[in-house]
């Protein structure tokens, strides 16, 4: 079959990603990211990425031509006339971040008159595995869990291109912006994951039970796969707000906030429901494999209890490598390249950004 040859531009949350694949073969993947902007304010601030999208997008498509050009063997860049389609998240994620993207997918599409393939951003997560060489074909039916600064969806895959199904999501924070809060909470800098990460290095993760959100059995009916991670901030931000009891239950005890405990057992609340819950999909489901994506996949603990606890389960778990984890264009690309290599038409261009599109 041809490959095609396709640019994505991914522009939903902090990330001005463009990528180039041909096929399924990953040609560049450029990320400029607007994190240290937002550091300040502890979260991304929308009109604060939109505006970083729009000065980046230029001299990243520019580095993106350059890398697949030598990626290609090329003499110099390669051209945006050889490329065979042009693709863009246009949805979920921020909206004003989103219009950014899709105004200049739709520009690059008509000046070039190329074709333009919207896609969906949680897809796109999916679709990154399939240019993880190593890893051989994604095989269907799969459950992929992709937890991020902006989601935590479980969805159900049988065929990425006409069939992935969301079974889950979380109904407040996104597990990553739990770990941006609880570090702020524990005076840690931002982004949080990294930094509770480190500190929970050497910390008993059983020092203090946090609350697994959505797990009781009453849960269960209408909420199984869905996930919640706003009840257990308040939890953390309780444990350390009753500090000053302690001390005074203990006043010989010079007290400060054990951070080491608290970042290892808030880490091991998150880690469990989502491993958890992950896990109960594939064995309801009867399927065999488990697909992470997400920048959260970072988390050195989700990783090994991710990887114990499916191995036990007898589920193969498949985690591409981290910068095809986290928001990039070549994901976008990939998954419009599977879109083209299915047959399926372009968009026309009355579409727009949306940010709550559906999967
Ligand atoms: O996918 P990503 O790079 O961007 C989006 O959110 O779209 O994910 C960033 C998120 C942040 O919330 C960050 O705190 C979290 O992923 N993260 C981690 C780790 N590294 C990054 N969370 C937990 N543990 C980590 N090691
Ligand atoms: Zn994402």
């Amino acid at each position: 079959a041809h490959e095609p040859l396709v640019l994505g531009i991914e522009t939903s949350c902090d990330e001005t990603g463009i990528g180039i694949v041909r096929g399924r073969t990953l040609l560049s993947n450029t990320i400029a990211s607007s994190m240290d902007e937002h550091s300040r304010y502890g979260g991304v601030v929308p009109e604060v990425a939109a505006r970083a999208h729009l000065e980046a997008l230029q001299p990243s498509i520019e580095a993106a031509l350059a890398e697949a050009g030598s990626a290609l063997d090329l003499d110099g860049p390669l051209a945006l006339t050889d490329l065979d389609a042009i693709a863009v998240t246009s949805g979920p994620g921020l909206a004003g971040a989103l219009m950014v993207g899709v105004g200049a997918a739709k520009a690059l599409a008509v000046s070039l008159d190329k074709p333009l393939y919207a896609v969906n951003h949680l897809v796109g997560h999916i679709a990154a595995d399939i240019l993880d060489a190593e890893a051989g074909p994604l095989e269907y039916p799969t459950v992929a869990l992709l937890v991020s600064g902006g989601h935590t969806s479980l969805l159900l895959v049988r065929d990425l291109t006409t069939d992935v199904e969301l079974l889950g999501e979380t109904m407040d924070d996104a597990a990553g912006e739990a770990f941006d809060k609880v570090a702020r909470i524990l005076g840690l800098p931002y982004p949080g994951g990294p930094e509770i990460d480190r500190a929970a290095v050497g910390a008993d993760p059983t020092a203090i039970r946090f609350p697994r959100g959505l797990s009781r059995a009453s849960d269960m009916e209408k909420h199984r796969y869905d996930f919640s991670f706003s009840g257990l901030k308040t939890a953390v931000a309780r444990w350390i707000e009753q500090q000053p009891l302690r001390q005074a239950q203990e006043p010989d005890v010079e007290w400060t906030v054990p951070v080491g405990e608290v970042a290892a057992s808030f880490r091991e609340a998150v880690v469990d429901v989502l491993v958890t819950k992950a896990l109960d999909a594939c064995a309801r489901h009867d399927v065999p494999r488990l697909l992470l994506g997400g920048g959260v996949i970072a988390n050195r603990r989700l990783r090994e209890v991710a990887i114990e606890r499916a191995a036990a389960a007898g589920v193969t778990v498949r985690i591409p490598p981290l910068s095809l984890c986290t928001d990039n264009g070549a994901m976008i690309a990939a998954l419009a390249s599977e879109l083209i290599m299915s047959g399926r038409r372009p968009s026309t261009l009355a579409f727009g950004a949306d940010s709550t599109l559906p999967v």
